[in-house]
């Protein structure tokens, strides 16, 4: 199989759209955790332009679910990029939204060691996303959470430190990367909720975001711009 310096030499990130893959430092990181841990059945929500779920299969050589609804907006990079790494046979990819297929795998009682979450980071996309991945994760398994400079990801992790004791929080050494390992059931009872809230810093970049969106190209885009690039 091949490697991490194969996927960088060879896969395709177009320009315009590159900034949405991970970086290949995190996808190094990635690869290191499921080697390192031996996880085997793995899965990722936004599997855009494949540089996680390559990292991914070079790690745990096995079958790789990846989720996204989007490709045929992207030209199918992803897809592409995973076929010409040659890791097709290690694909289960489903082009349709997370919210509609964790549910099906829940049904289909399969479960996983290794969860990445990237797909949808708005706050209600990535909570779904967790709550479903919180029922498909193994004891010991780990959910990772990508993009923690964005102010939607930064509340979902206070969420789980607050109210999932089931879950233990794995510092690591990625700014941009939250991990939490499985470690029990949940045993919450019905009444149970903990307030959470965001950090100043994730008020900033979340003003920053909108700006990058709202605006029209202008001096103060540009700037927010390079200042996301320097904090994510
Ligand atoms: C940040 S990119 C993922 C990058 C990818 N992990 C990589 O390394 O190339 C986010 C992706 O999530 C996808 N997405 C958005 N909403 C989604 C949803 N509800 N379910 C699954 N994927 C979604 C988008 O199409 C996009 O490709």
């Amino acid at each position: 199989m091949i490697g991490l310096e194969d996927i960088k030499k060879n896969i395709d990130l177009p320009d315009s759209i590159k900034s949405s893959a991970v970086k290949f430092s995190e996808g190094e990181y990635l690869h290191k955790l499921i080697k390192e841990n031996k996880f085997k059945k793995t899965l990722e929500t936004g599997f855009g332009l494949g540089l996680s779920a390559a990292s991914i299969i070079t790690a745990s050589q096995s079958k790789h679910v990846g989720i996204d609804p989007f490709q045929v907006n992207y030209d199918s990079y992803g897809l592409k990029n995973i076929e010409k790494l040659g890791l097709t046979p290690y694909l289960e990819f489903h082009a349709d939204y997370s919210h509609a297929i964790l549910p099906k795998l829940l049904t289909e009682k399969r479960t996983f060691d290794f969860i990445f979450i990237d797909g949808d980071h708005k706050f209600d996309g990535q909570f779904v996303d967790f709550y479903y991945a919180a029922l498909l994760i193994e004891k010991n398994g780990f959910i990772v959470l990508h993009d923690t400079w964005m102010r939607s990801t930064t509340y979902l992790v206070n969420y789980i430190k607050k109210n999932r004791k089931d879950f233990q929080y794995v510092p690591q050494e990625l700014r941009n990367i939250a991990v939490f390992k499985k470690v029990g059931a949940d045993n919450r009872d019905w009444v149970h909720f903990e307030g959470f809230g965001g950090s100043s810093k994730s008020f900033i970049t979340h003003k920053m975001i909108q700006k990058i969106h709202e605006e029209e190209d202008s001096f103060l885009k540009k700037t927010a711009i390079k200042l996301k690039n320097i904090l994510k």
